[in-house]
């Protein structure tokens, strides 16, 4: 049986891995009043990881903290990274090399970018932090891992000290980001004065696993709700619940999270991966139109699309409060401008 945490005790174990600082911290949560009240359910507070900077902003500013502190104590002095062409995680972890003053090669996989490739978003966000960027044809998993290492062993061969993706190495550390997040929420909401019946965001691997590692450390009541933009090829649930305990054992904490702790709704991804369909549009719409906030069509718009077809449902009574986490993502705004339905 874990025993539960004080919000000093994680901040302690939190200082005992090495962190980079980057992100502007704390980001601020928000009513979100007239979508609450347009909604016509619990009040919603948003968590404004959108404004993290590094970049414009997003879940991988803090993840970035303990990757670059991992990889600055072992020396590091180039990351090769890789994903889609408009991976946040690349922009982010180049925004966070240049800022380190180390170098960053980016591999972009091409094999699921439609027509032209234009330098828009996050890759032209890419190449202005200095980036070396190398598109590529090789699809997202074992094949472009394998393209990832064999560069960071060219490099090693060379006298570099690379540091490469590895699933295995870069999950643990990215969750450790967002435990800080959860206490930041937890403090926060003991200032206004409101005790959060669920935490929603966007995630299928890191973010939510660091948010359940916190929500279970500090025995929180409230339900996390990870609301997945994708499905995995291996069971998801489980795979973030080992993330959640590989990073609990980074920060020598003695919890061990199972599938269960793990909520994870797969129900918001349609049409696919990275495709929006009408209930994001409408949840982004909503969002710009009613709170000036922006969401991003491939992870928090659908998020978001998720959390308000829960309130539809009547899953929460008026009275309740609910946060969600707004993991950012915007950038891609400029490069799907035609895919966002806009009639100008
Ligand atoms: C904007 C945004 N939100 C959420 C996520 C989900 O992150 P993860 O599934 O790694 O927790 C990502 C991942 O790339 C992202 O870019």
């Amino acid at each position: 049986m874990n025993r539960a945490y004080t919000v000093n005790e994680l901040r302690q174990a939190l200082e005992r891995v090495p962190r980079y600082p980057l992100a502007h911290l704390p980001t601020p949560l928000e009513p979100l009043r007239r979508v609450s009240q347009s909604a016509g359910g619990p009040t919603i507070w948003i968590k404004r990881d959108d404004c993290t900077g590094l970049v414009f902003g997003g879940n991988k500013a803090r993840h970035n903290e303990y990757l670059m502190g991992a990889a600055l104590a072992r020396g590091a002095d180039v990351f090769v990274w890789g994903a889609t062409v408009q991976s946040n995680n690349c922009r982010q972890t180049a925004a966070a090399c240049a800022k380190a003053g180390i170098d960053c090669e980016l591999y972009l996989s091409k094999a699921n970018s439609a027509g032209k490739i234009e330098v828009q978003g996050n890759l032209l966000l890419d190449h202005l932090v200095g980036a070396k960027v190398t598109l590529v044809d090789a699809v997202i998993g074992p094949e472009l891992d394998a393209l990832m290492a064999a560069r960071a062993n060219e490099l090693r061969q060379a006298g570099r000290h690379p540091f490469e993706w590895r699933r295995d190495v870069v999950t643990p550390l990215a969750a450790i980001g967002y435990v800080p997040c959860v206490l930041e929420i937890v403090e926060q909401c003991r200032q206004n004065g409101v005790e959060p019946s669920a935490i929603y965001l966007s995630s299928a691997g890191s973010t939510g696993a660091g948010v359940a590692l916190a929500a279970k450390a500090l025995g929180l009541k409230c339900a996390v709700r990870c609301i997945a933009p994708m499905t995995w090829p291996w069971d998801t649930a489980t795979d973030m619940a080992q993330t959640a305990t590989a990073a609990a054992r980074l920060l020598g904490l003695p919890i061990t999270l199972e599938r269960s702790d793990i909520s994870l709704i797969e129900d918001y991804i349609a049409p696919k991966y990275g495709v929006p369909g009408p209930d994001c549009f409408a949840a982004m719409n909503l969002l710009a139109r009613q709170e000036a906030i922006l969401l991003d069509p491939i992870y928090t718009g659908k998020a978001m699309a998720g959390l308000l077809d829960h309130v539809r449902r009547g899953m929460f009574q008026s009275d309740e409060h609910v946060v969600f986490i707004h993991t950012g993502g915007t950038p891609v705004l400029f490069a799907m401008r035609d895919q966002l339905g806009l009639q100008v």
